[in-house]
């Protein structure tokens, strides 16, 4: 793993060159993309080098991490909803090659069919991460396992209280997500995760520094030979 520790800006700048090289190599590359908070000061600059020439989406495919189970892409706090409005509406991509799992009426069955999909399209080059503060990524909550591939999952009571915030209550947060397997993102080329913030610094110390243990999802990246980390200083305050 390399780890960067340094302002929420300057992270999100130097990540965005670690695009900016993958894209102007490999115009057609296939994106790995995220949502919560974390990515959005990152796609900022994203936008802002496509708009200034540097670097174009017009060859590039995007899969999706998760999505919420129960929302259709119009609703506001759905995935689909949220990388429209704070990506792909903004650079010049094809929106029929940027895919998130769809939240309806789906099932395991039809979940591991994006697998496959990822996989005749030629696999993920670059896999964007953030990490929730129980250490799960994407919504791989703790204890799943290591050859899990894209499925439907349980939301747990602390997932569900840190993804309130975008809520009018709890009770309207979806129980449920279709979300890539810890395998799915494990067979990334390059990984990057981003962690901003204290609450995010036990989750950090335990995914950098513990033993890798499925009940720290994050944990599992110690194995990944081309992993990333960028920080600030409040969610590496632990290490
Ligand atoms: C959700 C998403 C994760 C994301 C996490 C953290 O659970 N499924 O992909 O990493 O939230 O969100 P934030 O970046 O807002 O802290």
């Amino acid at each position: 793993m390399k780890i960067i520790i340094d302002t929420k800006e300057n992270c999100a700048k130097l990540a965005a060159k670690q695009y900016a090289e993958l894209l102007n190599r490999k115009p057609d590359c296939i994106l790995g993309l995220a949502t919560g908070s974390t990515p959005e000061e990152l796609y900022k600059e994203l936008i802002a080098l496509n708009k200034a020439g540097e670097i174009s989406f017009k060859q590039v495919s995007s899969y999706n991490l998760d999505e919420y189970v129960g929302l259709t892409g119009e609703h506001p706090q759905s995935y689909r909803y949220f990388m429209d409005d704070k990506l792909f509406n903004h650079v010049d991509i094809n929106k029929d090659n940027t895919h998130v799992p769809c939240g309806i009426d789906m099932t395991d069955e039809k979940a591991a069919e994006y697998d496959k999909e990822i996989e005749k399209a030629g696999g993920i080059d670059l896999q964007l991460l953030g990490v929730g503060n129980n250490g799960h990524i994407a919504f791989n909550e703790p204890g799943t396992p290591l050859d899990s591939v894209t499925h439907v999952v349980k939301l747990t009571q602390s997932t569900l209280e840190a993804n309130k915030r975008f809520f009018a209550s709890i009770d309207e947060v979806p129980t449920e997500a279709v979300c890539m397997g810890i395998k799915t993102i494990m067979n990334a080329r390059k990984i990057i995760l981003m962690a901003y913030g204290k609450n995010k610094a036990e989750a950090m110390a335990k995914a950098i520094k513990g033993k890798i243990d499925l009940n720290v999802p994050a944990s599992i990246l110690q194995l990944h030979p081309d992993c990333t980390i960028y920080m600030d200083a409040e969610a590496a305050s632990q290490l």
